[in-house]
């Protein structure tokens, strides 16, 4: 019988990472969760340095590379690619985790007599860069990040040095797309939730593309976290304690932990996942299941 082990099932022992958005938030636990485990370098891109090199330098094992790049910029995804090259002759995952969340409309919340005027007033008032940023970061941003490193995710296959190779993990996109792709409530805006539905089919489409080609692409769909991208929800509160939250909200009572999404990530990129393809992983503690949605 093949070794079950939890460690062996579970570590990304000798893998190589690349995550953007990395600085911060969900991107930064990822990083960690995949130094701690045994990865061999983990990549980590976003624009602010300082961010990324914090992040760097907190790592147990210190494997965590910081490489500034803005993932809106095809040039600057290319250099970025091209230093990692030179570091690394392959890759065995790449994790589009940046994002911008756009304008948020659906705080305060909007009286139940609003008018369709009061409506139009609010949404209108919104600005469309801001929108665009949302649907330039989480879509094309994403997209491109592919673009940039499907030649190294090939060699995570190929090359004799890769545990892809050595132990049939073959490699994978994974992106970070969000419950907002799903549920028809209006949270925390309407660009954002489109953005998020636009990546969640981007990822489908390239795993039925990319199938026979053997590079996987799969998706962690997170409810809600507290991150810089979320703290004006919960207005510096800890809400990760169960019993934090009313249930209609999250039926969970609270909100995810670092150990959530830590455990959705170690799932993917190690031998546990190793037959998972085309998938969406929600992490949300059951909002999807009481709110109008599809999934
Ligand atoms: N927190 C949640 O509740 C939640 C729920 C669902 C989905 N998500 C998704 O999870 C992902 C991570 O978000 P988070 O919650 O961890 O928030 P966060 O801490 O604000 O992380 C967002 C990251 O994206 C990076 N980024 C933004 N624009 C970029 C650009 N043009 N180029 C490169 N990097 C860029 C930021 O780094 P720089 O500013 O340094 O570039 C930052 O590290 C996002 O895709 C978000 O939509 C979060």
């Amino acid at each position: 019988m093949a070794d079950l082990n939890i460690t062996r099932l579970f570590n990304v022992k000798d893998m190589v990472f690349v995550i953007t958005g990395g600085g911060s938030g969900l991107g930064e636990i990822m990083a960690s969760a995949l130094d701690a485990n045994g990865a061999s370098k983990v990549f980590i891109l976003g624009r602010r340095e300082a961010s990324l090199k914090k992040v760097a330098e907190n790592a147990v094992n210190k494997t965590i590379i910081p490489v500034v790049c803005d993932v809106t910029s095809k040039d600057s995804l290319s250099a970025a690619a091209t230093f990692i090259e030179k570091e690394s002759p392959f890759v065995n995952a790449v994790i589009a985790n940046s994002g911008a969340v756009g304008p948020v409309t659906s705080l305060p919340p909007r009286p139940a007599d609003a008018t369709i005027a009061d409506i139009q007033q609010q949404l209108w008032d919104t600005s469309y860069d801001e929108s665009q940023t949302a649907l330039s970061v989480n879509v094309l941003g994403s997209f491109y990040t592919f673009l940039a490193f499907l030649k190294l995710l090939e060699a995570g296959n190929n090359h004799d040095d890769s545990r892809g190779k050595k132990d049939f993990i073959q490699s994978q996109f994974i992106t970070t797309t969000s419950m907002g792709g799903l549920t028809r409530e209006e949270n925390p805006g309407y660009p954002y939730m489109a953005s998020k539905a636009g990546l969640w089919h981007l990822t489908k489409s390239l795993a039925t593309k990319f199938a026979k080609l053997g590079i996987r692409a799969n998706s962690i769909a997170p409810g809600l976290y507290i991150t810089e991208m979320t703290e004006f929800a919960s207005g510096g509160q800890d809400w990760s304690v169960p019993g934090s939250l009313p249930k209609d909200f999250i039926p969970m009572t609270r909100t995810g932990s670092k150990e959530d999404i830590a455990g959705a990530i170690l799932f993917l990129c190690s031998r546990a996942g190793a037959y998972v393809n085309g998938n969406v992983i929600l992490s949300e503690g059951g909002v999807v299941s009481v709110q109008p949605a599809s999934y």
